[in-house]
């Protein structure tokens, strides 16, 4: 796989969270970038395949490793993208799934917090190809609880590195402040290439 690079996220509409705290998450995800171009060209030497013990190896090391960080970049950088302080009254075909699916907004947004409260890592609002239907589902770190072939349209990180800066334990503010935040207009785009 290609070397990844970091991609730039415009925070200046952020509401009610600070640049230390936004930078600072910017920068776990530069790590976990860094982390997983080193796991690949790790796993490019012939070296490597010396030892192939599932025990202690290198090579399980760096494909353990290839896993989690893609996994935590690709979720980051939907958080990223969906947290713009733009857009964020809802509308247009996010609405009318959120409708059809809990009933209200009102009804989804209190099920989406119930769970980021109960979960440790992320949560998403995906469609799930497989089944063609629409899910809140839980994740309690980046390679665990990964839904195969489910698409995600909303992305929330609730590792506690996302908030604690400016809101100490109080994760069910930062969740409301997630909200008020969330761009629908990409959930929309997203919806759109589906
Ligand atoms: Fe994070």
């Amino acid at each position: 796989m290609k070397q990844v690079v970091a991609k730039r996220y415009d925070f200046s509409n952020v509401k009610f969270m600070s640049t230390a705290q936004l930078s600072q998450h910017y920068s776990i995800y530069t790590k976990y970038i860094d982390s997983f171009n080193k796991a690949q060209e790790d796993m490019l030497s012939n070296i490597i395949t010396s030892n192939c013990s599932s025990n202690y190896s290198d090579i399980r090391s760096a494909q353990k490793a290839t896993t989690f960080c893609l996994d935590s970049i690709k979720l980051h950088e939907m958080f990223f993208e969906n947290l713009t302080g733009n857009n964020n009254k809802i509308y247009g075909n996010i609405e009318e799934i959120i409708d059809e699916k809990f009933g209200s907004y009102k009804n989804f947004t209190e099920k989406f917090k119930c769970i980021a409260q109960a979960i440790r890592g992320w949560v998403t609002f995906c469609y799930d190809t497989t089944s063609d239907d629409y899910f809140i589902y839980g994740q309690d770190s980046h390679d665990d609880g990964v839904i195969l072939c489910a698409k995600p349209l909303i992305v929330l990180d609730v590792y506690e590195h996302s908030y604690m800066i400016d809101y100490g334990i109080n994760r069910e503010l930062y969740v409301d402040v997630f909200f008020e935040n969330l761009d629908f207009s990409v959930v929309n785009n997203r919806i759109n290439h589906i």
